[in-house]
């Protein structure tokens, strides 16, 4: 390898680089990481090949901090979002559940445990007409929600606000969506390091069974929804049929399984008639 594209350029490495970059990707290897070679092209271009800049990101990647912190960043569904230890770091998954949301128009959308902000901006940057509410209990996360809002030019649309789920909220809405904390308390040490570690537990687990949420949500949205309106929360992959109940339960009508990319059911869907 004498060089490569990363970061919107191409990368010329002389031999001692080469040498760096070899390191670089066995030292990831070792310690475990999954795409070595992606990852030290990433952290290469990110300190534009300073080799002691290098050296000290591809040790702290060693350790398992993950590669948003290192970066600042994480790119979700259409856009660039500024990711901290504060947030979730935004999943893959999680851009199911938007590219099912933007299957119908909506004009208010409340975003329960908004985190980054990815999910609330990710949908009104796509519905220039629309305007949204996202709530979360951490001061420290709005924080980071509101510098993503800001620099994708939506803080006029995007209204962020403290509250413990739907405490704080107010007004009707005719798509109410949520990722919430749904990793059960028993299934915490099983975690990959970089989500145990560097990740908000608050953002993770709900303490328990991994259901509590959905069934505060569940409860809660039908005061929220105007008539019509649907109600749709990223679940883990084995909580559909418990999360369907709950929706049905609460009386939410024409459910459906949203899947992600590789049959996974990752998602909830309920319509609310009134
Ligand atoms: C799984 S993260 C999702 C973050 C972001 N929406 C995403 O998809 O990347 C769950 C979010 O819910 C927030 N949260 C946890 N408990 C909450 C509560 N009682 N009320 C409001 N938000 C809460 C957490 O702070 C965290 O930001």
């Amino acid at each position: 390898m004498s060089g490569f594209f990363a970061g919107g350029r191409y990368w010329d490495l002389n031999a001692a680089d080469v040498a760096a970059m070899d390191q670089a990707r066995a030292r990831l290897a070792a310690a475990g990481v999954t795409d070595p070679g992606h990852e030290s092209r990433l952290i290469w271009a990110h300190v534009a090949g300073d080799a002691v800049r290098f050296a000290d990101m591809v040790a702290q990647r060693a350790a398992r901090v993950p590669l948003s912190h290192l970066l600042g960043y994480r790119d979700f569904y259409n856009h660039r979002f500024v990711v901290t230890a504060d947030v979730l770091d935004p999943r893959p998954d999680t851009e199911s559940i938007v590219i099912a949301a933007l299957e119908q128009p909506f004009a208010q959308v409340l975003d329960l445990g908004t985190g980054s902000g990815c999910i609330l901006l990710s949908l009104l940057a796509e519905q220039p007409q629309a305007r949204g509410l996202g709530v979360d209990i951490s001061e420290a996360a709005l924080a980071v929600a509101a510098r993503n809002s800001a620099a994708l030019g939506l803080d006029q649309r995007a209204d962020l606000r403290l509250s413990d789920w739907f405490s704080k909220v107010t007004g009707q809405f005719d798509l109410i969506i949520s990722n919430p904390p749904y990793i059960a308390a028993d299934e915490m040490s099983g975690l990959q390091p970089e989500v145990r570690l560097h990740e908000p537990a608050g953002a993770l687990t709900d303490h328990g069974d991994g259901l509590s949420c959905y069934r505060i949500i569940a409860a809660g949205a039908p005061a929220h929804l105007a008539k019509g309106g649907r109600l749709m929360v990223e679940i883990g992959p084995t909580q559909a049929r418990a999360v369907s109940a709950m929706f049905s339960a609460a009386g939410f009508t024409d459910l459906a399984v949203i899947n992600d990319l590789d049959g996974r059911n990752r998602g909830i869907l309920g319509h609310w008639q009134g």
